[in-house]
C-alpha cells in the first residue's frame, strides 16, 4: 500500500495515458451536464474533478454516490462510470440507467461487469490497470483516466503542463515520505494522531476535497473513525461544537494551500483558535505546488502516507477493508 501511495506520479502518467488513448469517445457537442457516478475509492475521483473544475467548466458537474441517476440525465448528458472493480452495484445501476435513457456514457475500469457491458452496448472504456491494492489506492488511474478522456472530448484544456508539475511534486514528495526517511512528515504525523480521534479541514474546493480523502484514507488505512469539514461551512455550524472541554482527545489537521479564496484563508487561524480552547490540538499542512492538481495531490499523498504509517504504528495492515468486504458479502446478489 505505502509503495503504490507513494508511486502517484507514475499511476497519474499512466492514468493519463490510458484516458488519452480511448477512440470512439462520445461527441461532446451539445452537452449539457457531466455526471461522475462512483462509490467510495472510485467515486472520489469524481469529487476531485469537481473540485478542480467546478469553477472552469462552462457545464454542471455533478458526482452520483448512489444507485439513482438524476432525473436532468438525458441524451446531453455525459455519464462517467467510474468503478475499479468494475463489480459496484450502484455504479452499474447508473450504468444501466444511463444506457436505457441514452445517454453518453465512458467507463472508467479495470474490467468486471462494467467492462463487460461496456464492451457488449459498444460504450467506450477507459481501461485502467489491474492490480492496485484496493480502489483507493488506484487514484492516479481513475482521476488521470478520466481527465485524459475529457481532455480528448475537448471539455477541459490541455493538463500536459499541469501534469509535468504534477509529477515533478510528487516524485520529491514521495522521497520525502519514504520509510527510510527519519526526517519524515507522514510519520511524524501519524504519530501526533496516535488514538486521538483525527477532524481534518480543508478550504472549500480542493481544500475540502483533499480532507475529505483524508478522512477515508485515515478510515481505511489507519482504521480509525475519522471526520472532515470544509471552511468556510464549518464556522456556521461545526465551530460551536468546539465548547469548552469538547476538544480534548482531539486532534485538527488544518490542510493550506495558496490558492485559497482570501476571505477563506483568513478564517483559518480564528476558527483554529476556537477549537484549541475547546482543548483540541491542532496543527497545518500546506499543499506544495502552483498548480491545483500538484496541491490537491501533494495533499492527498501526505494523507495517504501519514494513513498507511497510523495504521501501522497501531499494528494493523493497511490494505484489508474487511468491514466493506462483509457488507458486499451480506449484500450480495449479483451486482457488489
Ligand atoms: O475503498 C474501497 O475499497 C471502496 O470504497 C470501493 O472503492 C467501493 O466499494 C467501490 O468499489 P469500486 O471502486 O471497485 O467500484
Amino acid at each position: 500500500m505505502l509503495r503504490t501511495v507513494l508511486g502517484l506520479a507514475a499511476q497519474c502518467q499512466e492514468g493519463y495515458t490510458a484516458g488519452r488513448t480511448v477512440r470512439e469517445l462520445p461527441d461532446a457537442s451539445s452537452l449539457s451536464s457531466v455526471v461522475v457516478c462512483g462509490m467510495g475509492g472510485s467515486g472520489v475521483s469524481g469529487d476531485f474533478l469537481r473540485a478542480l473544475y467546478r469553477d472552469r467548466l462552462a457545464l454542471p458537474l455533478d458526482v452520483v454516490k448512489g444507485p439513482e441517476l438524476p432525473e436532468f440525465c438525458g441524451r446531453e448528458s455525459l455519464v462517467l462510470c467510474s468503478s475499479y472493480s468494475g463489480g459496484t452495484a450502484e455504479t452499474l445501476a447508473c450504468f444501466e440507467t444511463a444506457s436505457q435513457r441514452g445517454c453518453r456514457i465512458v467507463s472508467v475500469t479495470a474490467g468486471g461487469a462494467l467492462g463487460e457491458r461496456s464492451g457488449e452496448r459498444g460504450v467506450p472504456v477507459v481501461p485502467l490497470p489491474g492490480g492496485a491494492p484496493g480502489p483507493r489506492a488506484a487514484l492516479g488511474y481513475l482521476l488521470f483516466g478520466a481527465l485524459g478522456a475529457i481532455e480528448s472530448m475537448g471539455l477541459v484544456p490541455s493538463i500536459t503542463a499541469d501534469l509535468e508539475e504534477t509529477s515533478r511534486v510528487l516524485e520529491d514528495l514521495a522521497q520525502e515520505l519514504d520509510p527510510g526517511e527519519a526526517d519524515n512528515l507522514a510519520k511524524d504525523l501519524a504519530a501526533w494522531i496516535g488514538e486521538r480521534v483525527a477532524v481534518v479541514w480543508g478550504a472549500d474546493g480542493i481544500g475540502s476535497v483533499a480532507a475529505s480523502r483524508w478522512k477515508t484514507e485515515l478510515n481505511e488505512n489507519a482504521k480509525i473513525p475519522a471526520f472532515a469539514a470544509s471552511l468556510p461551512e464549518l464556522d456556521h455550524n461545526e465551530v460551536v461544537g468546539w465548547s469548552e472541554g469538547a476538544g480534548k482527545g482531539f486532534v485538527i489537521l488544518a490542510l493550506r494551500h495558496d490558492g485559497e479564496h482570501p476571505e477563506v484563508a483568513k478564517r483559518f487561524p480564528a476558527s483554529i483558535q476556537i477549537a484549541e480552547e475547546s482543548g483540541a490540538e491542532t496543527r497545518e499542512v500546506r499543499a506544495r505546488g502552483q498548480c491545483s492538481l500538484a496541491r490537491v495531490l501533494s495533499l492527498a499523498m501526505l494523507g495517504g502516507a501519514t494513513s498507511v504509517y497510523l495504521g501501522m504504528l497501531r499494528g494493523f495492515d493497511p490494505t484489508p477493508i474487511e468491514a466493506i468486504d462483509r457488507l458486499k458479502a451480506v449484500l450480495e446478489g449479483g451486482d457488489r
